[in-house]
């Protein structure tokens, strides 16, 4: 006779108060490994069944197995229970009050450049213009023979151009002096029905009170078969007066001259400079704030664009003149001065994003 198996309710017992006792995933796994692992409790009795005869084999396998069927599934639903309030646990710890205002200080401000050029592109996003971009070093192509400046062209004399050293082809290189090359490069890689807007820098070798060699300009661009003058003026007394914050703000549209564009307009706008203050506004007095006009057949044609079928119109303007005065900076050098109290009195929190949809003053 070999040894009896030991009564398998109380092994079963056993195991059960092992298993509900622990509250650890550990402590659970090191239960398992003594009760199901190869050197198990239950492992260790199911070896013994070889020994017996086999009634008794039958009988006490039977029974080992329901033992075995029960421990299983009691370390199964402890497992599941633990990892419940482990989780639990977890989402208490990591709990976020969502309902907490968000810090009062943000770090950091916007330029107001920056802020004033998103500004402008809200409103001509709303027209539907796209914004395109070109590079701060052009060549002589792009910045001036494109727009109808050939070398020996007079008008290339007023730009005060940074030359750089040739490219090694051979060609011209300019810090550019306006944005309108941008224009000719949206021409040139693209076809009409063209409308974009085109912020960005640009330098001129110039530097008193009122000019700084780096400046920002943008330049708009729209080109279509039966594009017009009309929707020129459309399009920018509509974009003053968003732009100002001005329903009544009054234009002036000037005859003028650049070889680009033909005809050509200076645009004003209106202002009163009584007690030598600058007010925008319905008020008699005019400031001059952009160039424009319908682009040279001439410039279609170099940019690859068909003059006899489409006709449109350019515009181009400065953004630090129109952002003193929209938001009373006297100074134009301070912009470029870098100077963090500057910045924290005219800088903009970065969540004051500008959109038509808030109202752009808002
Ligand atoms: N590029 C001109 C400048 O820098 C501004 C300008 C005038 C741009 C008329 C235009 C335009 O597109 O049509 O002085």
């Amino acid at each position: 006779m070999t040894t009896p198996i030991p009564a398998a309710d109380t092994l079963e017992a056993d195991l059960l108060a092992a298993v509900a006792a622990v509250d650890t995933l550990d402590a659970l796994e090191a239960v398992r490994v003594s009760a199901l692992g190869k050197k198990g409790r239950i492992t260790g009795q199911m070896k013994r069944l070889g020994g017996l005869d086999p009634d008794a084999r039958r009988e006490a396998g039977q029974a080992l197995n329901a033992v075995k069927d029960a421990v299983a599934a009691a370390l199964e639903a402890r497992k599941a229970e633990l990892a419940q309030a482990a989780l639990a646990a977890r989402l208490e710890a990591e709990r976020v009050d969502v309902s907490l205002p968000i810090r009062p200080r943000p770090v950091g401000r916007i330029h107001p450049i920056s802020q004033t050029i998103d500004e402008m592109i809200a409103i001509f996003a709303d027209m539907g213009f796209e914004v395109a971009e070109g590079p701060d070093i052009e060549d002589d192509f792009h910045n001036f023979t494109a727009l109808n400046m050939p070398p020996e062209h007079p008008a290339r004399q007023m730009h005060d151009t940074f030359y750089l050293p040739d490219a090694q082809d051979g060609t011209a290189r300019v810090l550019r002096t306006h944005t309108s090359p941008v224009q000719v490069r949206t021409m040139v890689g693209g076809t009409p029905p063209i409308r974009v807007v085109c912020p960005g820098r640009t330098y001129r070798s110039d530097y008193d009170m009122t000019h700084t060699p780096m400046f920002h300009q943008i330049e708009g661009l729209v080109i279509d078969e039966a594009t017009h003058m009309g929707h020129l003026k459309g399009c920018l007394v509509e974009f003053c007066r968003a732009f100002f914050g001005i329903d009544d703000l009054p234009l002036r549209f000037r005859p003028s001259f650049f070889p680009f564009t033909e005809p050509s307009a200076e645009v004003d706008i209106g202002c009163s400079r009584t007690g030598g203050e600058l007010k925008l506004g319905n008020h008699g007095d005019w400031l001059e704030i952009l160039g424009c006009g319908m682009v040279h057949p001439k410039v279609l044609e170099m940019c690859g664009i068909d003059s006899t079928r489409y006709q449109g119109f350019a515009f181009g303007m400065g953004i630090e003149r129109p952002a003193m005065l929209k938001y009373g900076i006297p100074d134009l050098r301070t912009f470029f001065d870098a100077d963090l109290r500057w910045l924290k009195h005219y800088g903009f929190l970065p969540l004051d994003m500008p959109s038509l949809a808030r109202g752009l003053n808002a």
